[in-house]
């Protein structure tokens, strides 16, 4: 008995050492060409987009060390961001997601580049619109059910945005509800006004990602992201309240 307190105890001591109780690996996940382009919102006036190619979606898939898990949640990232939003290269772990939803809670999480982000693949900019992603997301829920991605049937897909992901989730839920167990939408309300100010002097602060980024060659101009760190704190960050 007092062998296997001491074991618990050990164990317990090895968890709270930051010795993780989870993994996680880099993944790459195809969306065939058959999926591409079969959705119309027309609405957004983006329909029927025709693409050359099948598209590569970079992910990070973490995993609890023990059992197997039912749930698997997607984290679809904000915008001038990618998945690494979720899981900052920063204060060991402090910011992390997958630390509490898997280490603590036990789901598995998906944390992916958005089409035209990130290690995925950057198409013209037209494809990166919202009917695209939302086909990548459609095809992404069905590879995840199917277990061919990480190896693990999901019974359950939870979309979890930040928010243009989250934003993005609103259109998928209207076009496959049936996807998605569950969704949770942060940073998102659903009344932005995107002609006040704030958002033309966001717009004015967007350059050519090749500006910011030399080593990253985007198909046409339309690929932007902030021009500083300064303009990134100012929109995303609220003054004291962040680490540098
Ligand atoms: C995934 O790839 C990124 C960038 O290429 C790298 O920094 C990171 O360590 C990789 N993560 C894992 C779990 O291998
Ligand atoms: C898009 O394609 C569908 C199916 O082929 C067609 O019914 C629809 O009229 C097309 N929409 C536009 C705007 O071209």
């Amino acid at each position: 008995m007092s062998g296997i307190l001491a074991s618990i105890f050990a164990l317990i001591l090895l968890l709270g050492n930051g010795t993780s109780a989870y993994r996680c690996q880099n993944v790459t996940i195809t969306i065939p060409k058959t999926d591409i382009g079969v959705i119309e919102i027309i609405d957004l006036g983006y329909a029927n987009i025709t693409t050359a190619e099948e598209y590569q979606i970079s992910g990070t898939l973490c995993l609890p060390n023990s059992g197997k898990p039912k749930i698997v949640q997607l984290l679809l990232h904000g915008v001038t961001y990618d998945r690494r939003y979720w899981d900052f290269p920063y204060g060991s772990g402090t910011y992390s997601y997958p630390k509490a939803a898997v280490d603590s809670f036990g789901f598995a999480t998906l944390a992916i580049d958005r089409l035209g982000t990130g290690q995925s693949s950057w198409p013209p900019t037209l494809e990166t619109a919202p009917n695209q992603q939302v086909a990548t997301f459609h095809s992404i829920a069905d590879q995840l059910r199917k277990g061919r991605i990480g190896g693990i049937a999901f019974e359950k897909v939870v979309a979890v945005g930040h928010s243009r992901g989250a934003l993005l989730i609103e259109y998928w839920a209207a076009v496959f509800p049936t996807d998605m167990d569950h969704i949770v939408l942060t940073g998102w309300y659903r009344d932005v006004d995107i002609t006040t100010s704030v958002y033309k002097r966001f717009y004015s602060e967007l350059v050519p990602v090749g500006q910011v980024h030399p080593n990253m060659e985007a198909p046409d101009s339309n690929y932007v992201t902030l021009s500083t760190e300064d303009a990134r704190i100012s929109f995303f960050f609220h003054s004291p309240m962040y680490d540098q």
